[in-house]
């Protein structure tokens, strides 16, 4: 049964800024967002991170030990081109690349994975028009250098975090409150995106997708205003990126851009990523919690986010609902039929401060595995999932707080300890693929 799965794709997923460490590459706009007192929760920054620019070679060989068929990285826009512009520096990831494929992993990098050049970001980053050209200008000089070895490429991840948490309400780089006013951010973001995929494929690169995040909106209470709040939150943070890009037109009441601009977003894409991590409930204006951060939001906004009471949570808080992410994906093939391509599951996974013995993620994993063979069995395509993370990073404003990790990083000595997780997803990979998941069986853990 299920033939046709026989080659899911299981991968990990990492970021640059996240993991590699500022040596050897210009600053971006989230090393200066996180100079600035107050704005990271322990006070650090990412020039060290993982110091995986110094440890690539070692962290391939646990890849390949894991067993993954690809490795979700991105690529730092200010280490190829640190003003922004310019010739391109790729001698990094040319070597990754190289790695990844003696190892028989196939890259699957991430163009724009937050880490606007300092430059840019001081020319008004995505509220800049030119930064969609820009981002263009460096997906051909990526592509030209990488196409060759490269079988799957994303162009940006998560622009809706970028619009709402970095230019709506500031609590991610550039820190901007720009709130509805933030609008230009998204349309930049998708025009970076649409003018990405004409320049990779120009420069020959096949096999492209973006990483959106999507989370299923459930209503907190049910007066009309309840509704209406979720709906407004649902429209924002779900349909205002994919519906341009995968129907060619904005939300009603969200149109924006120049002539032509909606072609360009919505070329066809290969296939479409959705990173999921919980649902998100939503009700009208005065419920004072945002889910990502704990911060309190302004109060004046359209919506209240409200804490989801009765489910487990993550060390972050979050609370672990594997159906969510069922519910997302039927929800996406409803809304968009026959023009939602196949999917990838292009981040998955959860922070837990466990060393080691990191039972909890081996049930979170589980969970979110059987609700997506449950997906695919209620007839969505899905293609691959990508395990966030394979080690522990700099979770942004989070700092080193928050471990998302299969492998563990003592972030004294960057030393690296496989959690019990990667043994279990080791396991899991080993006997999964050619029935994946038609006979589907939990791995080794709790059922
Ligand atoms: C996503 C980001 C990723 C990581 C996870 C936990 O929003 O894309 O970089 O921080 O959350």
């Amino acid at each position: 049964m299920n033939n046709a799965r026989v080659n899911f794709l299981w991968g990990v997923a990492a970021s640059a800024f996240q993991i590699e460490g500022a040596a050897g590459r210009g600053p971006s706009g989230w090393d200066a967002f996180a100079a600035q007192p107050g704005r990271i929760k322990d006070g650090t920054d990412a020039s060290v991170a993982t110091g995986h620019v110094d440890r690539y070679r070692e962290d391939v060989a646990l890849m390949k030990e894991l067993g993954v068929g690809a490795y979700r990285f991105s690529i730092s826009w200010p280490r190829v081109q640190p003003s922004g512009t310019g010739p391109a520096n790729l001698d990094f990831y040319d070597r990754l690349v190289d790695e990844l494929c003696a190892a028989g992993i196939a890259p699957a990098p991430t163009l724009y994975h937050w880490d606007t050049p300092l430059p840019l970001e001081e020319a008004g980053g995505w509220t800049n028009r030119d930064t969609a050209y820009k981002l263009a200008d460096y997906a051909s000089a990526v592509a030209e250098r990488l196409a060759d070895r490269v079988p799957m490429w994303i162009t940006i991840n998560e622009p809706a975090e970028v619009t709402l948490l970095g230019y709506g309400l500031g609590q991610h780089a550039p820190g901007r409150n720009l709130l509805f006013d933030a609008l230009p951010v998204a349309h930049h973001q998708l025009l970076g995106h649409g003018l990405a995929v004409q320049a990779l494929r120009a420069a020959g690169a096949d096999n492209i997708g973006l990483a959106a995040s999507h989370s299923p909106v459930w209503t907190a209470g049910d007066t009309d205003q309840d509704r209406q709040s979720a709906g407004l939150y649902d429209t924002l943070m779900n349909w205002l990126f994919a519906d341009p890009i995968l129907l060619g037109r904005y939300p009603e009441g969200f149109e924006q851009g120049a002539d032509g601009d909606l072609e360009i977003i919505s070329a066809p894409l290969d296939w479409y990523g959705v990173n999921y991590y919980s649902p998100t409930l939503v009700g009208a204006p005065g419920a004072a919690l945002d889910s990502y951060s704990g911060f309190d939001l302004p109060p004046d906004l359209p919506f209240g986010i409200h804490d989801l009471q009765g489910y487990p949570r993550t060390g972050f808080g979050w609370p672990v609902v594997p159906d969510g992410l069922r519910e997302i994906l039927t929800t996406l093939r409803d809304r968009y039929g026959d023009r939602l391509p196949p999917v990838h599951i292009t981040e998955n996974g959860c922070s837990y401060p466990d060393e080691v013995a990191d039972t909890r993620r081996i049930d979170y994993l589980d969970g979110h595995l059987r609700a997506l063979a449950q997906a695919m069995a209620e007839g969505v395509d899905v293609r691959g999932y990508f395990v966030w993370s394979i080690l522990d990073n700099f979770e942004w404003i989070e700092g080193y707080t928050q471990r998302f990790g299969l492998v563990h990083v003592d972030f004294d000595t960057l030393r690296r300890t496989p959690k019990d997780s990667y043994r279990w997803y080791q396991e899991f990979i080993s006997r999964a693929p050619d029935s994946w998941p038609g006979t589907h069986r939990a791995g080794p853990g709790p059922a």
